[in-house]
């Protein structure tokens, strides 16, 4: 792991525009579930079911139900080690940009200055029909939108069945495609059209997860945590 770790350290020196990529991997050390592990939230709730657009119009006080939980989680959580690296390698100029499929916004709190929410953020909510932006308070009590009067209130994320942000994407796909190096973190790259990422690079694709994922060529996979993994760089390079 220490060799590989170094070899990662040389890749990001010899590189002169690096992105990162995060998944939800890169917050279960800040005790947030990811998705698809065993403790992960598809295997305790159908995700069609409240992540998905249409949940929203046909079965609002399910969705509400779930989002309102897990925007309270997140009273709970600060940023790891990992975070704050990740943060610290971008004010040394080692780092250009985040790319993340969080929702949490813990780079931003670590630190981090250039972050794409390519999901958006759970702590933003909007009106559904008029984008108003709106208190999370106004989404836990199911206020009516201040501006359209629509019962519609949202977190500003992306669900199922809608697009990611345009201009979010835009800029995080040409920060990727100029990139030397693309660090992929905790994401079993499953969800279109951020896994295609590992393809848009002309760059070294490091990958750092907790388990495998086939399918890619990467030039280095180092398998265990990110916080761990992320603290052990953070003494290398800074
Ligand atoms: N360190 C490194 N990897 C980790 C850690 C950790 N501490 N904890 C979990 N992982 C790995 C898991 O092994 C898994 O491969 O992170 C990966 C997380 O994968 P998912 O749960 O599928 O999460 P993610 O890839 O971010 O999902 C993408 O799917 O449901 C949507 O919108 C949701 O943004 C999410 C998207």
């Amino acid at each position: 792991m220490k060799r590989a770790i170094e070899e990662l350290a040389a890749i990001i020196k010899n590189s002169k525009n690096t992105v990162v990529m995060t998944g939800a991997g890169m917050d279960t050390e800040s005790n947030i579930p990811d998705f698809r592990s065993k403790d992960g939230w598809w295997n305790k709730v159908d995700p069609m079911k409240v992540a998905n657009i249409d949940a929203f119009y046909e079965h609002y006080p399910t969705f509400h139900e779930f989002y309102s939980a897990r925007i309270k989680s997140l009273d709970r959580v600060v940023p790891h080690k990992g975070h704050y690296v990740l943060a610290d390698l971008e004010r040394a100029g080692y780092i250009k940009s985040i790319a993340t499929q969080n929702i949490s916004g813990l780079h931003s709190q670590a630190g981090s200055k250039t972050v794409y929410e390519l999901h958006g953020n759970l702590r933003r909510i909007r009106c559904n029909e008029c984008y108003q932006e709106h208190s999370i308070d106004d989404f836990l009590t199911k206020a009516a939108c201040n501006y359209c009067g629509k019962k519609a209130l949202r977190p500003d994320v992306v669900l199922f069945g809608e697009t990611l942000p345009a201009s979010i994407w835009d800029k995080a796909i040409k920060d990727v495609e100029d990139s030397d190096a693309l660090i992929i973190i905790g994401t079993s790259l499953q969800v279109y059209p951020v896994n295609q990422f590992p393809y848009m690079t002309r760059g070294k694709v490091v990958f750092i997860n907790m388990e495998r994922v086939d399918g890619y060529n990467f030039d280095l996979e180092i398998i265990g945590k990110a916080g761990e993994i992320l603290n052990e760089l953070g003494h290398i390079l800074l």
